[in-house]
C-alpha cells in the first residue's frame, strides 16, 4: 500500500512541474512516507530524519512526513523532531503537492480522516512498473486485531466505486499494463458503495478486460475470505493462483486472544478448500511470534501448521506492542531472547521447507512476467512467477516487462534460477 501511495504522491507531484530527483542530496523536498505496524520501521523513521536534518542544514530543504507514522503521533512528532515541515496523514495527500511547493516556510500539518472514498489522484500516478500496476480498491480495516495500529491509522473501512476501479484497470491495459494488483488492508470485505457488488464480482468483471493476462489482491483476511472468492479465483482464469492468507498464529487460544475472528481449524478448512479447488495454488502468510502469554504448546502450533500447510513463502515478525492496541495493555511475559529464538526456529522451519518446494519444480516450465534488471550485470534479469516466487535468469537481449517461458534449471529457498526457452 506505502509503494503504491508513493506513487500517487509522486505522480501528483510531477504533474505539478517537480521532478524526480536521484537521491537526498540532490533534491530541494523529500517526502519520507511512514509505515507504524511495527516498531522497527518507526525507529527507521527517526534514524532517517536525523540524516535527512544534516542535509537539511546545509541545503535549506523541505522534509515531510506522511503516511501512518504522521497520523498516529499528528504534531507529538514535532517534539521527537522539531525540523520535520510537514506532516500529512493518508486521507490528505491531495494537498501534498500545494503544501510541498509552497514558497513559505510556514509548518503545516493535516491529518484530518475521511469517513467515505474520495479518489486521492485518479490519473496523475507515476508507476514504476509499465507492465505491472496496483490499484487501491479499498481503505481502512474495522477487525481491531488486538496487536495492529491499522485501525487507528488508516480509520475505517471505505471502499472505492467498482466502475472507478474497473476503469482505472481498462485504463491501464490500455496502456499495455499486463499485470495489476488490488490492494486494500482488507480486499475480501470489499464492497461496492454504489452497487453492493462483492469482492468475488470484482475479480469476475476484472477477468473481462482485454490486455490484462495477470491479477493478484493483497491482503486478504481468513474471517471474510469467503467460498465465493476461491470459486472466483478458480473460475477467472486470469486470477492467479497465488493467495496471502495471514494466519498470525497456529494456535487457536492465540487467535482468540488476537481478535482474529477464526480458529486454526477454520483456517485449515480454507486451505483444504483452496488446494482442492487449485491443486498448484501458492501459498503465503504472515506470522507473528511472541504474542502476549504466547506458550511453548501455543508456539509449537504455529511451527505445526507450518509444516502442514507448506507455504511458498512467509512474512514472519516477533511481536512488538503498539499504540492504542488492546495487547500492548497486557505485560506480554515473554523474554526478548525467547521471542528471537522463536523467530528463529519458525524462519530455520520456513527456509527449509522453501528450500523443498523449489527444488521439486526443477526442470519445469514456468510463465514469467519479467519486471527487472540487475544492476550488476546487464544480462541477469528477474521476474515473478504465478505463484509470485522471484524467477532469476540470463537474457542476452532486452526482455524487461515480457512474458516468457522460463525452465527452471536450481534454486534458493528464496528464489528460483531458470533459462529463456529456445
Ligand atoms: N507486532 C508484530 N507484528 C505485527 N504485525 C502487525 N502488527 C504487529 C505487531 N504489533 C504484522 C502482522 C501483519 C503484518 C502486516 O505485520 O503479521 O499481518
Ligand atoms: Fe491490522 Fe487485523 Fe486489520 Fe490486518 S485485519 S490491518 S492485522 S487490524
Amino acid at each position: 500500500m506505502n509503494v503504491s501511495d508513493s506513487e500517487h504522491i509522486a505522480g501528483m507531484l510531477q504533474a505539478s512541474g517537480m521532478k524526480r530527483g536521484a537521491c537526498p542530496e540532490e533534491s530541494d523536498l523529500i517526502i519520507v512516507n511512514t509505515c507504524a505496524v511495527r516498531e522497527k520501521s518507526e525507529e527507521k523513521l527517526y534514524s532517517l530524519l536525523g540524516r535527512l536534518e544534516s542535509i537539511k542544514k546545509k541545503k535549506g530543504i523541505k522534509v515531510g512526513v506522511v503516511g501512518c507514522v504522521a497520523q498516529l503521533y499528528r504534531s507529538k512528532l514535532w517534539d521527537k523532531k522539531p525540523s520535520i515541515d510537514f506532516i500529512i496523514g493518508p486521507d490528505n495527500y491531495r494537498q501534498i503537492p500545494q503544501i510541498a511547493g509552497a514558497p513559505s516556510d510556514e509548518k503545516v500539518i493535516l491529518t484530518h480522516v475521511d469517513s467515505a472514498w474520495h479518489d486521492q489522484s485518479a490519473q496523475k500516478v507515476s508507476r514504476d512498473s509499465r507492465v505491472s500496476a496496483y490499484i487501491t480498491i479499498m481503505e481502512g480495516c474495522n477487525n481491531f486485531c488486538s496487536y495492529c495500529v491499522v485501525p487507528f491509522t488508516r480509520g475505517k473501512e471505505k471502499y472505492r466505486p467498482f466502475r472507478s476501479i474497473l476503469a482505472e484497470a481498462k485504463g491501464l491495459a490500455n496502456h499495455g499494463y499486463k499485470e495489476i494488483q488490488f490492494l486494500g488492508q482488507n480486499v475480501n470485505s470489499y464492497i461496492d458503495p454504489e452497487t453492493g457488488e462483492k469482492f468475488s464480482d470484482l475479480l469476475k468483471a476484472s477477468n473481462e478486460i482485454a490486455g490484462i493476462e495477470w491479477i493478484r489482491f493483497i491482503t486478504s483476511h481468513p474471517k471474510n475470505f469467503t467460498d465465493d472468492i476461491a470459486h472466483a479465483m478458480k473460475n477467472a482464469h486470469k486470477v492467479c493462483h497465488q493467495l496471502h492468507l495471514p494466519v498470525q498464529s497456529g494456535s487457536t487460544s492465540v487467535l482468540h486472544r488476537m481478535n482474529r475472528g477464526y480458529t486454526r481449524k477454520d483456517y485449515l478448512g480454507k486451505i483444504d478448500l483452496l488446494r482442492k479447488l487449485m491443486p498448484d495454488i501458492h501459498l503465503s502468510t504472515d506470522i507473528i511470534v511472541g504474542f502476549p502469554g504466547e506458550t511453548q504448546e501455543e508456539f509449537q502450533e504455529t511451527m505445526s501448521l507450518l509444516e502442514h500447510v507448506r507455504f511458498t513463502n512467509i512474512f514472519s515478525f516477533r511481536y512488538s506492542p503498539r499504540p492504542h492496541t488492546t495487547a500492548a495493555k497486557d505485560e506480554d511475559g515473554i523474554p526478548f531472547d525467547e521471542k528471537k529464538n522463536r523467530l528463529i526456529q519458525v524462519q530455520t522451519l520456513q527456509k527449509k521447507i522453501q528450500l523443498e518446494n523449489n527444488n521439486s519444480v526443477i526442470g519445469h516450465f514456468q510463465k514469467v512476467l519479467c519486471t527487472g534488471k540487475s544492476k550488476k550485470d546487464p544480462l541477469v534479469y528477474s521476474g515473478r512467477n504465478a505463484g509470485y516466487q522471484v524467477v532469476n535468469f540470463h537474457s542476452p537481449t532486452d526482455v524487461l516487462d515480457r512474458f516468457l517461458r522460463i525452465k527452471i534449471t536450481a534454486c534458493g529457498p528464496f528464489s528460483l534460477f531458470g533459462e529463456i526457452e529456445g
